[in-house]
């Protein structure tokens, strides 16, 4: 039986197109909103295409100490050049990044997920202090 934790691939976004890549600061200012930056393909791009392209990004934090990670947000990237006249015609893409701005007094751990429609499930990890 398949376990869904290890479905979940994990490399060096700088080498890996698939892995998101966590832009954030070293530390979070306590009650003020940080701004970070996921995005799949920044160092080597992803296919957007109708046939092969990311489907969604999840953000998570997780609290230091803490069991549980809260979710900051789920993303679905829903245009990938499909039209009427066919696959890859539309000139319209997303492109899977997005900004999440969030408030915390911990310190902790921001986690990302993305799904490949056809290359399936990544993650990748980075700290953030406070202060
Ligand atoms: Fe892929």
């Amino acid at each position: 039986m398949a376990d869904l934790k290890e479905l979940i691939q994990s490399a060096d976004w700088k080498t890996e197109k698939h892995v998101p890549a966590i832009d954030a600061p070293e530390k979070a200012k306590k009650g003020i909103a940080t701004k970070i930056v996921i995005s799949v393909g920044k160092e080597i791009a992803h296919p957007n295409t109708t046939e092969h392209h990311i489907r969604w990004i999840e953000v998570y934090f997780l609290a230091a100490g803490e069991k549980f990670a809260i979710q900051l947000g789920k993303f679905d990237f829903t245009s990938h050049g499909e039209a009427a006249q066919g696959p890859n015609t539309s000139t319209i893409f997303t492109l899977p990044e997005v900004v999440v701005a969030f408030k915390t007094d911990k310190a902790g751990t921001i986690l990302a997920s993305s799904y490949c429609n056809i290359h399936g499930l990544w993650q990748s990890s980075k700290a953030i202090g406070v202060e």
